[in-house]
């Protein structure tokens, strides 16, 4: 995780530094910091526990002029968030200063023998290592920095995306990355470094994404100069950002969270945009079609993701063997790439990533590459290192989500599998037009549906208010809808710190009912379907022994309402499509418990949004 930001050219660097660490903040907020060198040459450091705001206060009364400067906001990983560990890291002579997202696996090691040379450590980082032994070689060897940081990256085991700056030179940053993301700006005799594109999008669109492996040689009055480590110079794509600075904004929204709640109506739109017939009649998915030998003679599809990717998946898994009758497998991205899999040349891979950065996602894919299986990737961050390390893939274009609790992106993802679904239920010849009219017409009707399942945010407000001092919740839901009920209990747990669990209600027997008595909460999704009475029962279960049901039901509800202490009815869409409908609700209710606990809905304690270690 961590968020990198860079700039070189005319302006001051400062502001453009700190807005760019507010946009980057999402991938680590614990501490943050700055590197400047400024007109005289000076380079300086100001970094300090807590957020960017707090580094704002921080550098109010401080010399923070100068052109040319890096700048950093943490997750951390080796050494606790305090001020000594927030990056930039001042080598020894404190003539060069360096940020770093990601792990330098070999930095004992390194630092023992940077110790045995006389160098000494602030900090309890693994990235101090690397600047310090960058200094080692230019000091010993009487290179460039270029050339120092080029040698020291080739004795680096790790993942890194690295900005450097060196005391005297304010016309230069060198920048590096193998695993996690860099992406340069390209303005008028100025640069932009981010870990993303937010925050260049404010001064060009024209942007350079380095490759794994890759660095770059950033001076102002130079044409940009990427090179890999042997020196060997790569050609350089220009790429257009399609992105639009309101979409980084809260819109009048308290939290972007509650934004992309109320947004999904709109993604949904977007995401099915130009892919589904207005009459329901055909679905055009090109990266799919455009390899549909490779995903009919699959032997199978594996799904690798994480988190709440991981349970869009579980949905997707469901929708492709009940309509295209292809065996489908999914895998915790973590646990696939360490253990060994099975992977045939005839398995289709799919990698699905909200960041596309997920650094367990990007590892499966390249394990799956390795058995030389057809990978695909569902993405959102378009040109993100998943998309780009895929053989073809479907972006979701839900545009950039910034609160760390999924929920556009979730929806989303749902609907591109739906399409993916569609798309090879028919060329398969195994779904009948009507069946498939009534899923695409669906598809059509959600932004509708997700709209009217919205106008229950006051009623979820107000059920929130009952449950808000709840110490734990169970979350129930059948067939599709499990995958929903384990979203559901994530995003109270992420953003509440509330305990949750997401299960099958008819698995409650088998264990979890035991924890059922007046003071649990369970929260079932009892949504119309061909096994309602049986989730019914699984009600009755819970209310025998005194559980208190907040029930997810359809508007043609017959009995749940009955039984239930609390309804929340949602409109009917077909089956497979009911955890994006049921979702909606849920993020609801867990935002509003998290509001009314005081919580940081869009940056929540010990998290980030994009997961860039392992
Ligand atoms: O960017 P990705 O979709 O690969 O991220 C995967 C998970 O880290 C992510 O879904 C996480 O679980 C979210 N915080 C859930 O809200």
């Amino acid at each position: 995780m961590c968020g990198i930001v860079g700039y070189v050219g005319k302006r001051d660097a400062y502001p453009i530094l700190i807005k760019g660490l507010h946009r980057l903040e999402y991938r680590g907020y614990d501490s943050a910091g700055i590197a400047i060198v400024n007109p005289q040459g000076d380079l300086n450091i100001y970094k300090c526990r807590g957020k960017v705001f707090d580094l704002e206060k921080f550098t109010q009364d401080k010399d923070v002029s100068g052109t040319a400067g890096i700048a950093h906001t943490r997750w951390a990983t080796h050494g606790e968030p305090n001020d000594v560990n927030a990056h930039p890291h001042y080598s020894e002579s404190r003539s060069i200063a360096l940020i770093h997202n990601g792990i330098i696996e070999n930095y004992a090691v390194l630092k023992e023998a940077l110790v045995e040379n006389g160098y000494t450590f602030q900090s309890c980082t693994d990235t101090e290592v690397l600047v310090q032994l960058i200094e080692y070689i230019k000091s010993t060897t009487n290179c460039s920095l270029f050339e120092a940081v080029q040698s020291a990256l080739k004795r680096v085991v790790g993942a890194y995306a690295i900005a450097v700056v060196e005391k005297g030179n304010y016309d230069e940053i060198i920048a590096a990355r193998k695993s996690s993301p860099l992406v340069v700006g390209m303005g008028d005799g100025e640069f932009f470094l981010a870990s993303d594109a937010t925050p260049i999008i404010e001064y060009t669109d024209q942007v350079v994404y380095i490759n794994d492996g890759e660095m770059a040689l950033i001076n102002r009055s130079k044409p940009l100069k990427v090179v890999n480590l042997d020196n060997v110079e790569t050609r350089i794509g220009i790429e257009k950002l399609e992105m639009s600075i309101s979409q980084l904004e809260k819109g009048g929204y308290p939290h972007f969270m509650l934004k992309e709640i109320h947004e999904q109506p709109k993604t949904i739109v977007d995401c099915i945009r130009g892919r589904v017939a207005a009459d329901g009649s055909n679905v055009v998915l090109s990266g799919v079609l455009a390899n549909k030998d490779k995903f009919l003679n699959a032997r199978r599809i594996i799904f690798v993701a994480c988190g709440t990717s991981w349970h869009a998946a579980l949905i997707g898994e469901h929708i492709i063997e009940d309509m295209c009758r292809i065996p489908v497998e999914v895998e915790y991205a973590s646990e696939f790439r360490y253990r060994n899999p099975i992977i045939y040349p005839d398995d289709v891979v799919i990698a699905v990533s909200q960041s596309g950065e997920t650094a367990d996602t990007l590892a499966a894919v390249e394990v799956a590459k390795q058995h030389g299986a057809f990978i695909f990737g569902i993405c959102n961050v378009v040109g993100s290192s998943i998309a780009r390390a895929t053989d073809s893939g479907a972006y979701i274009h839900v545009g950039p989500e910034i609160g760390v609790a999924s929920t556009k992106a979730f929806t989303g993802q749902v609907t591109v599998m739906t399409m993916i679904a569609l798309t090879l239920a028919k060329e398969k010849g195994c779904i009948s037009q009507p069946e498939f009219t009534e899923v695409a017409q669906g598809l059509l009707a959600l932004p509708r549906l997700v709209a009217s399942a919205l106008e229950l945010d006051k009623q979820i407000k107000d059920l929130s208010k009952i449950f808000t001092y709840a110490h734990n919740f169970i979350y129930l839901g059948r067939g599709y809808n499990y995958p929903a009920a384990m979203e559901g209990a994530l995003k109270l747990k992420e953003i509440s710190y509330i305990h949750a669990e997401g299960y099958p209600a008819a698995e409650m027997k088998h264990g979890p009912i035991a924890l059922i008595d007046s003071e649990m909460p369970v929260v079932v999704i009892a949504t119309a379907n061909n096994i309602y009475d049986k989730t019914v029962s699984n009600i009755q279960e819970i209310k025998a022994r005194n559980g208190r049901v907040i029930a997810v039901v359809s508007e043609n509800d017959t009995q749940v309402k009955d039984i239930a202490d609390y309804c929340i009815t949602v409109p009917e869409a077909p089956e497979c499509l009911m955890p994006i409908v049921v979702s909606v609700p849920l993020q609801l209710f867990a935002y509003y418990i998290a509001v009314n606990k005081g919580r940081d809905v869009d940056q929540p304690r010990n998290l980030a949004k994009s997961v860039t270690v392992e």
